[in-house]
């Protein structure tokens, strides 16, 4: 397969994995399978999308660092716009929730605070949905990637609205902040750690730490519950998985992913060097 065609596959198959969790919403929506509460379902699974498609498309540069797996990169930006889109549809149900009543909408979002990072969050991914395209970059020049930049504080405040909307419940949140940590982290690492081995298990240890503490901090700090006690969580193997412990597996999962590709990669090498010499006759 060429590479074009390498390319023109992953952007299909990408494209039909976007559109998936909103047909098959839109599919059980219709046929009454989310009674009694339609639009919270939706609402809070056009959210879940969102967030996930955000953290997916901050994934895709250490993916094709990693994986040397240039394709990918044609999909991020695919990927960021179908972030906004999902969190553009989870605020036009919010707005149906409120009976379309604008006045109530704009008073909710002045009032709650976890309601004003939302939105701060979907302007600026819907303005960095806008200005994705290729016109925009080029009319933009220098300041596209500046202008771009605004990714990071946009996932950031959408996973701390994703936190206080869970109140207590704030295992899914806790998890994916502590993959944002990881994307976070492996971009501060020097350019040599970033694609070995040993700065991928130092990344290991270190988002997973780091979601020890977020979840202890966030029990103490907004909850008031002894943060001992969402510490020493993460060591009884009667609750586990606690997001820590997830968020390990995932980091392993990297490393082990990682290993197999450069194995396969090796091993292709050393095929085609054999091939070549079994088919080439030697002068
Ligand atoms: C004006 C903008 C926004 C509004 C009005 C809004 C509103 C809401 C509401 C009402 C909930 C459910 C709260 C509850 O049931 O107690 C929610 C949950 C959520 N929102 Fe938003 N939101 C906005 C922006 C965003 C953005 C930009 C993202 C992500 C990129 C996002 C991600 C989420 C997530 C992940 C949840 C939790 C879903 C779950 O618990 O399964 N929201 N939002």
């Amino acid at each position: 397969m060429t590479v074009q065609q390498k390319i023109f596959w992953l952007r299909l198959a990408t494209l039909i994995g976007l559109c998936l969790p909103a047909l098959e919403l839109a599919w059980r929506w219709y046929n009454g399978d989310l009674e009694p509460r339609p639009v919270t379902l939706a609402t809070h699974a056009t959210g879940d999308w969102a967030v996930i498609f955000l953290v997916l498309s901050l994934a895709m540069t250490p993916a094709r660092a990693l994986f040397d797996w240039m394709p990918l990169i044609h999909v991020r930006r695919r990927i960021g716009v179908a972030a906004a889109l999902y969190a553009g549809a989870h605020f036009l149900i919010y707005v149906l929730d409120q009976k379309w009543n604008l006045i109530v909408v704009a008073t909710e979002i002045i009032r709650r605070f976890y309601l004003t990072i939302g939105f701060v969050a979907l302007i600026s991914l819907t303005l960095l949905a806008i200005t994705s395209t290729n016109g925009w970059q080029r009319r933009l020049k220098r300041n596209w990637k500046r202008l771009h930049w605004l990714i990071y504080p946009a996932a950031f405040i959408a996973i701390i609205h994703f936190f206080i909307q869970s109140k207590v419940r704030i295992s899914e949140p806790a998890f994916t902040a502590g993959l944002f940590t990881w994307l976070m982290l492996w971009r501060a690492l020097p350019a040599r750690l970033q694609k070995n081995y040993a700065g991928l298990a130092l990344l290991a240890v270190a988002a997973t730490f780091s979601t020890v503490i977020f979840e202890a901090l966030w029990y103490w700090l907004v909850n008031g519950r002894d943060p001992m006690l969402a510490l020493e969580a993460n060591i009884d193997l009667d609750l586990a998985p606690r997001p820590a412990h997830k968020v390990l597996i995932a980091s392993l999962l990297v490393i082990l992913a990682v290993a197999i590709r450069r194995l396969t990669l090796a091993a292709n090498k050393v095929w085609t060097k054999r091939y070549v010499q079994s088919t080439i006759p030697a002068p």
